[in-house]
């Protein structure tokens, strides 16, 4: 058998693999594990190739092991122990990076940033605005570090501000000042049963929180309102069952123009809210 027939045939093994461990997108994760670990076409590349699949056949997730994934256009690092971002979140980065919502020279906070996603990509898109990402967990803070040394080139101002968002006076510095809060956080029930990519792989701390799964986002609610100046703008992602709960702990005093668009799924996954002009907490 030539190196090439002895590639064909572990690569269509693979495809079968994939199937049978039920991968979703069997075609765009081969296609990515082939270009990763296959690409030198060597008898040593088979070996990386076949452990690779092997690693998705347990439903570690995709960006775990290829370490990066491309968000809006950006090579994003990531790793075990980190959330991988997801491509349907660039809707909320599209909304956020307009005018309309986030004007020329404003200041903008990513919360829960994790690896910097949505942080990162919006100050690409918008470098004139300044962008502070928020993240509390050690190992997410060094790859978000990382991505945006490593896209410094083409970003405008990004600091990184380590904080717990539960501790009082996390967000002080931020009193009032702030034109967008974009938050991509945990928002799962314990209750939902999600693939192993998410129950098993992924951290908790950025998948659940609470028995409903809207603590933090209750939480960044009272944070935004603190922050946003009024007429700032509000932008949330959360689960597709929750759009309802969530319109619902936004509307109150300190919110006004509260409303649920779809993602790039056309999931409605991205609730947005206006700070009111009057005095209030949701
Ligand atoms: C769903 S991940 C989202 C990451 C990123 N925004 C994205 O879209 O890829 C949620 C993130 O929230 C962070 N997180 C959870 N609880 C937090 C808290 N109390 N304070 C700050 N960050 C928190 C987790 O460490 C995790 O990185």
């Amino acid at each position: 058998m030539t190196t090439a027939e002895r590639i064909r045939s572990v690569h269509d093994a693979a495809r079968a693999r994939l199937a049978e461990a039920g991968v979703w997108d069997v075609e765009g994760d081969l296609a990515a594990l082939r270009e990763r670990f296959l690409a030198g076409g060597a008898a040593a590349d088979v070996a990386r190739f076949e452990a690779a699949v092997a690693e998705r056949c347990r439903r570690i997730p995709l960006g775990h092991i290829t370490g990066s994934v491309d968000f809006d256009g950006l090579e994003l690092v990531v790793g075990s122990g980190v959330f991988v971002p997801r491509h349907e979140s660039t809707a909320l980065v599209a909304w956020a990076a307009d005018e309309r919502t986030l004007p020329r020279g404003g200041v903008a906070l990513d919360l829960c940033s994790g690896v910097g996603a949505l942080g990162i990509a919006l100050s690409r898109r918008r470098p004139d605005a300044k962008v502070t990402c928020v993240e509390r967990d050690d190992t997410c803070l060094q790859y978000l570090r990382r991505n945006v040394a490593r896209h410094e080139a083409v970003l405008g101002e990004v600091a990184v501000h380590a904080a717990d968002l539960t501790d009082p006076g996390c967000l002080d510095a931020y009193d009032g000042g702030t034109d967008l809060v974009v938050a991509n956080p945990p928002y799962v029930s314990p209750e939902v049963r999600l693939l192993p990519e998410w129950s098993e792989h992924q951290p908790r701390a950025a998948v659940y929180s609470g028995a409903d799964g809207l603590d933090l986002i209750r939480r960044i609610a009272v944070l935004a309102a603190a922050a946003l100046r009024p007429g700032g703008r509000l932008a949330l992602e959360h689960d597709r069952a929750q759009p309802e709960q969530v319109r619902a702990l936004l509307r109150g005093d300190a919110f006004d123009d509260v409303t649920t668009f779809v993602d790039t799924a056309g999931e409605p996954r991205i609730t947005v809210a206006r700070r009111a002009h009057q005095e209030g907490t949701p």
